[in-house]
C-alpha cells in the first residue's frame, strides 16, 4: 500500500481539479504512444510478464550450486537490482556488483571468490557499455583460467533480445541469455530479468513484487482523484521552479533506492525540451535517520530551493524493543519503546521541522517495506517520471547526454569508427 500525505502543502489537493485537463491530456498523450515502436513504454507491461518469471525461476532451480552472484553492469543495469536485493535478500547467496572499473576492488573480489561456486551475470541493454564489457572480460579470463571449458555454466547474460555485442557473444558461445524487451530502457528495466534474475537468487518474493507493480499500473490509469502517479507528478510539476528534489527514504533496507530514483529522475527529465529550453530538477538522495545528522541542517536552514519527498514505512515487518539499561538514565525515555517507534518519530519530526522551516515537503507512506509495497513504489515512480516527461515536453526515455559520454570514451580508447585513441 502506498499513501500520499500533502498536509503541509497549501492548495493541494485542490490543485488537482484546477489542473485536471493538463493532467488528463498528458496521460492521453503518453498512452497514445504505447503501441508506437521505439516509444520505450514496454516497462508498463513488465508486471504482467509471467512467462519471463517462469523462465527466471527455472534457471534459478537448475543452479542450486551458486554461492556468489556477481552482477556486472552499470546505471540502469545495476541500480535497480542492487536496491531490491539489499531490501529483500533472504540469505544464502552472496551478492557482488561490478558497476565500476577501479582495479583494486576488482582484484580484491577475485581473491575472495571461489570460481566453482560463482555465477557471473553480465547485464547490458546495448551490450556495448565499456565498463560492463571490461568487467566481463576480466571475469571471463578468471573463470576460464580456473574452470577450463566448464566456464560457460558460470556466466549468464541479460541483454537485448536480438542485437548488440553481448547478444552476439552469448550466441557464439552458447550461453544462457535473458532478454530485456526491446521497448524497455535501462532505468525502466528493474522488473525485467535485469532485476528478477538476481532477486530469484536472493530468494525474494517475486510474485508479490510484480503484484505491487500491477497495483501501480491500476492507479496510474484510474480516474484523476485516485491516480497517485498523476498526483505526485503534479506536485513535482507545480514545484518545478525549485531546482532541487530531495528523495529521502526512512529505511535501511531501502538504502540504495534513492540512487535508483536519482538516475530515473535525472536521466529521464534533465533535457532540452521541445522549445529548446533546458529543463529538469536535480534529484538528491537522502537516507533517514542517517542524513538527519548530515544533510538535514542544510535542508532546514539552507536555501528554500527544494521540494522534498519523504518515503516512510508505516509498520515494521519485525520489531525490536529497546531494553532498559541500568545506569543509563538519559535514555530512559526510550526504554520499552521499539526501534520502529523511534524511526517513525524521527521521520515525523523531520517532516514537521522541514515544513516549519518553509521547505516544500510531502510524504509517501509505504504500508511496510515488503516486496508488494516496494514493487508498487518502483512502478509508481516510473509512471510519475513518464507523466513528467509529457508535462515538461521532453522524451523521458532517451539519454543523449549519456550516449555522448559513451562515444567520447570509445574515441579516447580508440574504438574503431569513433576517432583516434
Ligand atoms: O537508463 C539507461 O538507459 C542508462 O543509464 C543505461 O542503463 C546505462 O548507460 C547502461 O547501459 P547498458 O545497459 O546499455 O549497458
Amino acid at each position: 500500500m502506498l499513501r500520499l500525505d500533502t498536509r503541509f502543502l497549501q492548495g493541494f489537493p485542490e490543485a488537482l481539479s484546477q489542473h485536471a485537463s493538463l493532467l488528463e491530456e498528458a496521460r492521453e498523450r503518453l498512452l497514445a504512444k504505447r503501441k508506437t515502436p521505439g516509444s520505450m513504454l514496454g516497462w508498463m507491461d513488465l508486471p504482467e510478464d509471467t512467462e519471463t518469471l517462469r523462465e527466471v525461476r527455472r534457471y534459478r532451480e537448475a543452479n542450486p550450486w551458486v554461492e556468489d552472484f556477481v552482477l556486472v553492469g552499470i546505471g540502469g543495469s545495476a541500480l535497480g537490482p542492487k536496491a531490491l536485493e539489499a531490501a529483500f535478500h533472504e540469505g544464502g547467496v552472496r551478492f557482488h556488483y561490478l558497476d565500476h572499473v577501479e582495479p583494486e576492488p576488482v582484484l580484491r573480489l577475485l581473491r575472495d571468490l571461489d570460481p566453482g561456486k560463482t555465477l557471473v551475470n553480465a547485464v547490458s541493454k546495448s551490450g556495448s557499455t565499456a565498463e560492463t564489457l571490461a568487467g566481463l572480460a576480466v571475469l571471463l579470463k578468471w573463470l576460464r583460467a580456473h574452470l577450463g571449458e566448464a566456464w560457460r555454466r558460470h556466466l549468464v547474460v541479460t541483454t537485448d533480445p536480438e542485437e548488440g555485442p553481448l547478444r552476439a557473444f552469448a550466441e557464439r558461445e552458447g550461453l544462457k541469455a535473458f532478454a530485456i524487451p526491446k521497448e524497455v530502457g535501462g532505468r525502466f528495466s528493474v522488473l525485467s530479468p535485469v532485476g528478477l534474475l538476481p532477486l530469484a537468487f536472493a530468494g525474494a518474493d517475486l510474485d508479490a513484487l510484480l503484484m505491487g507493480a500491477r497495483k501501480a499500473n491500476e492507479t496510474a490509469l484510474a480516474p484523476l482523484e485516485e491516480s497517485l502517479p498523476l498526483k505526485t507528478a503534479l506536485l513535482l510539476h507545480l514545484h518545478r521552479h525549485l531546482p532541487v528534489h530531495v528523495f529521502m527514504v526512512y529505511s535501511e533496507r531501502l538504502r540504495h533506492l534513492p540512487s535508483w530514483f536519482v538516475q530515473l529522475h535525472d536521466e529521464s527529465l534533465g533535457k532540452v525540451d521541445q522549445r529548446g529550453q533546458r529543463v529538469g530538477t536535480t534529484a538528491v538522495p537522502a537516507l533517514g535517520p542517517q542524513d538527519q545528522h548530515a544533510q538535514v541542517q542544510l535542508f532546514r536552514e539552507g536555501p528554500l530551493d527544494k521540494l522534498l519527498a519523504l518515503v516512510i514505512p508505516e509498520a515494521p515487518v519485525e520489531d525490536l524493543e529497546i531494553p532498559e539499561v541500568e545506569g543509563l538514565k538519559a535514555a530512559s525515555y526510550l526504554f520499552g519503546k521499539t526501534l520502529f517507534r523511534l524511526l517513525q518519530a524521527e521521520a515525523e519530526a523531520t517532516y514537521r521541522a522541514l515544513a516549519e522551516a518553509g521547505q516544500k515537503v510531502y510524504a509517501l507512506y509505504l504500508s511496510e517495506v515488503s516486496p508488494y509495497a516496494v514493487g508498487w513504489l518502483l512502478q509508481h515512480l516510473m509512471w510519475q517520471t513518464a507523466f513528467l516527461g509529457e508535462l515538461w515536453g521532453v522524451n523521458a526515455f532517451d539519454q543523449p547526454g549519456v550516449e555522448l559520454g559513451k562515444r567520447l570514451t570509445f574515441a579516447l580508447l580508440g574504438r574503431p569508427g569513433y576517432g583516434e585513441g
